[in-house]
């Protein structure tokens, strides 16, 4: 299929069409928001899946039912995704635990109006464009990437689905009223999982033992966490997400763009960042 099908150009961003179809995307400008709502807010590839298996283990006191009976996308569903409307949220009980892939300035008018809480994870855009590209690999419903330097100009260029990481990024570290968002790296995840795991359950008012903690932070390392079949998109045709090409939970390590990324690819991707990110007051762990 060509580009043009694959994908709706939806406010200036490019969006999957088969997983976002006009009416989910009315859908989610409609969304009614609650105060009380927990969203994952993420750009594509950035730790989405990771955290939809924390958030559930810490908002039912680590119950590991909570995570293997219902798969991620329903259990934290995406507001702008085609099943959405189906899984009946307006009656779910709150807090209600939700994820969007959308930049700050694209969130309806009822999240304005409430300002539920979000925590929007972010990871080095190097490790996110070369998650991105293996994942473009294996889902039918992307867009071939092509060779690698040519999705690479794509990437940086902001042609892929959801649009620039570099405006999703600095939409979100710009939004007004931060006390109700929190911001946390997947690199500050993966250099110490029980941290981010207990400042999570601190910014979600859910008070937990050490011990709980400790156990959400051992499910949900990258080597036990890819045996739940509910979170590794093993129930997922092949072919829709053809994992035999590249697994969902694929390497889950940073700075792996070192193995992938040649010099001259490295060397460019880093001028795009220091000229894109120039004007960004924030200290990104991959920076230091
Ligand atoms: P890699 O392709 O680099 O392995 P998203 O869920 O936003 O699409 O992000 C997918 C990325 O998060 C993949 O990165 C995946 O392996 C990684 N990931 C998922 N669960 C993880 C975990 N428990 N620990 C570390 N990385 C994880």
């Amino acid at each position: 299929m060509t580009e043009a099908e694959l994908y709706t150009v939806y406010k200036g961003l490019r969006v999957p069409s088969l997983l976002h179809t006009p009416k989910s995307l009315k859908y989610f400008e409609e969304f009614t928001f609650r105060q009380d709502d927990i969203i994952i807010v993420t750009y594509p590839k950035s730790g989405t899946t990771w955290t939809q298996e924390i958030v559930p283990l810490i908002m039912s006191g680590g119950d590991p039912a909570s995570v293997e009976t219902v798969p991620n996308w329903e259990r934290v569903p995406w507001l702008e995704e085609i099943q959405a409307s189906t899984y009946n949220l307006e009656q779910r009980p709150s807090p209600r635990m939700l994820t969007t892939h959308f930049p700050y300035n694209m969130m309806p008018p009822s999240f304005f109006e409430v300002r539920p809480k979000v925590i929007y994870v972010m990871r080095n855009p190097k490790d996110v464009f070369v998650s991105s590209f293996f994942y473009h690999r294996t889902a039918s419903f992307l867009v071939n990437p092509g060779p690698q330097t040519e999705f690479l100009h794509k990437f940086l260029d902001g042609k892929v689905m959801f649009g620039s990481w570099f405006d999703h990024v600095k939409s979100w570290l710009n939004a007004e009223d931060k006390e109700h968002i929190m911001h946390i790296s997947y690199e500050e995840m993966i250099m110490d999982l029980k941290d981010a795991v207990g400042r999570m359950a601190q910014f979600l008012q859910k008070s937990l033992d050490p011990e709980v903690i400790e156990k959400i932070a051992d499910r949900c390392l990258f080597k036990n966490m890819r045996k739940n079949n509910m979170s590794n998109y093993s129930i997922v045709p092949l072919a829709f997400l053809d994992q035999t090409k590249s697994e969902f939970l694929r390497k889950g390590i940073a700075e792996d763009w070192k193995n992938q990324l040649p010099v001259a690819e490295a060397e460019y991707f880093d001028s795009v960042y220091k000229d894109r990110m120039k004007d960004v007051n924030y200290t990104f762990v991959w920076d230091e």
